[in-house]
């Protein structure tokens, strides 16, 4: 089992530079399915990036990553148009190769991808877009089988912005002879670089102020050489573990236009940021203030995905907070664990409440998921002594390398088998 050792209570003086974004990297490693030699650059090592990479030559395609450059050759036939079980297991967003597969093969079959323990994960809006756009869709037995007699134009309204189902179409469509629309599209900054990435090799995908999305599906889709954005989730958790310490740090290679709302919040705790083209500089205090009510909700407003590092801030800062999350139903699993560290956390349904308080408690711990794990780091920095993060393996999904990351920035933290 891997567990992190963490000797906290100091404050963090150092400099980072961010990884490239996880959810960028995944949908356009799918996407470069439907091109022809693809390189990638800025692509993280993470476990779901092997994932996909595994995935990708399943299929029949070359595809290795090296460094930070991820290099696909697509074949002219794919071998398969399946996806096996335990493939689809490892990894919740193996879904997002069901559009690319469909486009290639105009068939596929795959199981449904697991739900994780963040919340049911169903795959409605996926299949229900792929009906409109003319898919013929099976499901039984936990498995969907799909083939596409013929693509037909539409006009789709997305009942919830959905970032997977949003980008499940682009796939599906960019190299389609149709024109499709998805009205309530997913804006996130990753869904823009996935319509950049798309064409850069010849695609014709537009969104306009609205959050609709215009797909000009073109006869075929060429190679490219793209450079994937940098992670916004990284870099708001790389921020919060200074924050919550009290020090200074620079974060290169870092979006601050990714992540407004979270950095106004930041300010409003009490640090100070400078925001450059592509750096963030903070500057924390011992004390954070409260960051008041958070509730997550799709871009541009706050990120579920930062809900559990800015909550390990608030566990620690001065008066009450609470934590609103509306996106997925079981994302408070962090908050078990933070109590272990005496923090004075409640939770009812989708409401948390945290009462900050002058110090944590260092403690042994377990990530649960990705962005949970964290979180438990970002705490466990800011408690004095000697802490333990164990479940790895859940950091490992998101994020490459977190000790490197968070050691350059000044910190005592070891990856250790046990
Ligand atoms: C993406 O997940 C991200 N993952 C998530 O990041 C992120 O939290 C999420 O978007 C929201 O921003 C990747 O990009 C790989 P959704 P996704 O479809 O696409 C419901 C991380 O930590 N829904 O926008 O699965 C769904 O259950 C991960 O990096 C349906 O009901 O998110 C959820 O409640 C976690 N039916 C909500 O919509 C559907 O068909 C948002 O889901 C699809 C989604």
């Amino acid at each position: 089992m891997k567990v992190l050792e963490i000797n906290g209570g100091k404050r963090l003086y150092g400099e980072t530079t961010v990884q490239g974004a996880k959810n960028s990297a995944l949908p356009c490693l799918a996407a470069s399915l439907l091109g022809k030699r693809c390189v990638i650059h800025n692509c993280p090592n993470l476990t779901d990036t092997y994932a996909c990479i595994k995935i990708i030559k399943m299929l029949g395609a070359k595809a290795e990553l090296t460094g930070n450059t991820a290099i696909i050759e697509s074949a002219e036939e794919l071998k398969s148009y399946k996806i096996d079980d335990a493939l689809m297991k490892e990894m919740r967003s193996s879904i997002i190769f069901l559009g690319a597969i469909l486009s290639r093969c105009k068939q596929a079959e795959i199981s449904y991808p697991g739900g994780c323990c963040i919340g049911a994960r169903p795959i409605d809006m996926h299949l229900d877009a792929f009906r409109q756009m003319g898919v013929e869709i099976e499901e039984s037995c936990g498995r969907i089988v799909c083939n596409i007699p013929k693509l037909k134009s539409c006009r789709i309204r997305l009942p919830f912005p959905s970032v997977g189902a949003t980008e499940n179409i682009m796939l599906l469509g960019a190299a389609s002879n149709c024109e499709i629309t998805i009205e309530n599209a997913a804006k996130e900054p990753e869904i823009i670089d996935l319509l950049s990435f798309i064409n850069s090799m010849g695609g014709n995908i537009n969104m306009d102020d609205c959050g609709n999305i215009y797909i000009k599906g073109v006869e075929e889709l060429g190679g490219t050489e793209y450079r994937i954005i940098p992670d916004r989730i990284a870099t708001l958790t790389y921020l919060c573990g200074i924050a919550m310490c009290g020090g200074y740090g620079r974060l290169n290679s870092a979006r601050y236009e990714h992540i407004k709302i979270p950095i106004e919040i930041l300010e409003d705790m009490g640090c100070a940021l400078e925001k450059g083209e592509s750096y963030i500089e903070i500057k924390a205090p011992g004390r954070l203030k409260s960051p008041g009510l958070i509730s997550t909700r799709p871009y541009p407003m706050f990120p579920t995905d930062a809900q559990a590092v800015f909550m390990a801030m608030a566990t620690r800062s001065k008066g009450r907070s609470c934590f609103i999350e509306n996106i997925f139903e079981n994302r408070f699993r962090h908050i078990d664990e933070l109590k272990k560290m005496r923090a004075l956390v409640s939770a009812r349904g989708n409401l948390a409440y945290v009462k900050g308080r002058r110090k944590l408690k260092n403690a042994d711990m377990e990530a649960k998921d990705l962005r949970g794990g964290a979180a438990l780091t970002v705490a466990a920095l800011s408690a004095k002594g000697l802490s333990t993060v164990s479940g790895v393996e859940y950091i490992d999904r998101g994020y490459e390398n977190i000790e490197r990351s968070f050691g350059d920035l000044g910190a005592e933290i070891i990856r250790r088998e046990m």
